[in-house]
């Protein structure tokens, strides 16, 4: 496996790549990785000649107060797994080279920014949409791939790719959970023992909504009643619940062919998210 750490060094191997007609599955990650990241590599393994990883904690897309110094780093333990998951390139640029001036331009994402994780964490998807065009241009992908259990991330970029003609295709990798089903997150290893223990409680209000949406079609029964089970875990304070249309991320309407249920929720250590999407094969109430 090959380390690059300049933009221009992974800009000349992307063009070199290109010239020998050779597909680039491209997984970009902010690094601590886990199953979820090495699940993205290997369907990138299985599609494309060459797989490029970028590991790089991008501060555009964390605001004030949040956990840009905090968020776990081991570059180290990364490269092991990485290379073992059949990447080829690892990308790991540094803030200045990422970000060599402060550039003024901003990219805004549209109105599925508003809701969900955007309404609490203003800025934070201007800030992915950023990173993401300027890796995209350096690494020249022909797919990249994002796991579902940033619902909302996945939902924008496939509208930022296809409205503004990114060649490249997004695909779409499901969560990966531990056995009691917590959704697996770098930020996981954040929580404290007890933490721990309550947190799988999340995965288990939604699967419960879940159910019970397709039972009833009553997305304001569910949502009291996932609400209301998420508000019992003794640890944790809910940031959000809702549901939405998926990927609209509009209100959920008689019409609608597929709904999300969205949590975040913040413990002592770490925030978290999760979500299922469910289809909806009758109409809503
Ligand atoms: O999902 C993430 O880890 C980040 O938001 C991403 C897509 C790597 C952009 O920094």
């Amino acid at each position: 496996m090959r380390h690059i750490e300049k933009v221009a060094d992974m800009a000349a191997a992307a063009r070199r790549l290109a010239s020998e007609g050779k597909s680039v599955g491209f997984v970009p990650t902010m690094g601590y990785l886990h199953d979820g990241h090495l699940a993205l590599a290997g369907e990138a393994r299985k599609e494309n000649d060459v797989v490029v990883m970028s590991i790089f904690v991008n501060p555009a897309q964390f605001g004030p107060g949040e956990d840009f110094d905090s968020y776990p780093r081991d570059l180290e333990r990364d490269a092991a797994l990485a290379e073992k998951a059949g990447v080829d390139i690892l990308f790991h640029p540094s803030p200045e080279e990422m970000y060599p001036e402060d550039s003024d331009i901003r990219i805004l994402p549209g109105r599925q920014a508003d809701v969900l994780c955007g309404a609490s964490r203003p800025g934070h998807f201007d800030g992915v949409l950023k990173v993401l065009t300027k890796l995209f241009h350096i690494t020249r992908p022909e797919r990249a791939y994002f796991g579902q259990k940033d619902a909302q991330q996945l939902a924008i970029i496939e509208t930022f790719v296809r409205n503004y003609n990114f060649q490249l295709e997004i695909r779409r990798v499901p969560t990966v959970r531990e056995e009691d089903g917590l959704a697996k997150s770098s930020r996981n290893v954040r929580l404290s023992h007890e933490e721990r223990q309550e947190a799988p409680a999340i995965y288990a209000a939604l699967k419960d909504g879940a159910r019970v949406l397709r039972e009833s079609g009553d997305p304001e029964l569910v949502l009291g009643m996932v609400r209301n089970t998420l508000g019992r875990i003794p640890a944790a304070e809910t940031d959000y619940a809702e549901i939405l249309e998926y990927p609209s991320l509009r209100p959920l309407n008689p019409e609608s062919r597929e709904a999300i249920i969205a949590a975040a929720v913040r413990f002592s250590g770490a925030r978290l998210i999760d979500n299922v999407l469910v289809t909806m094969e009758g109409k809503t109430s």
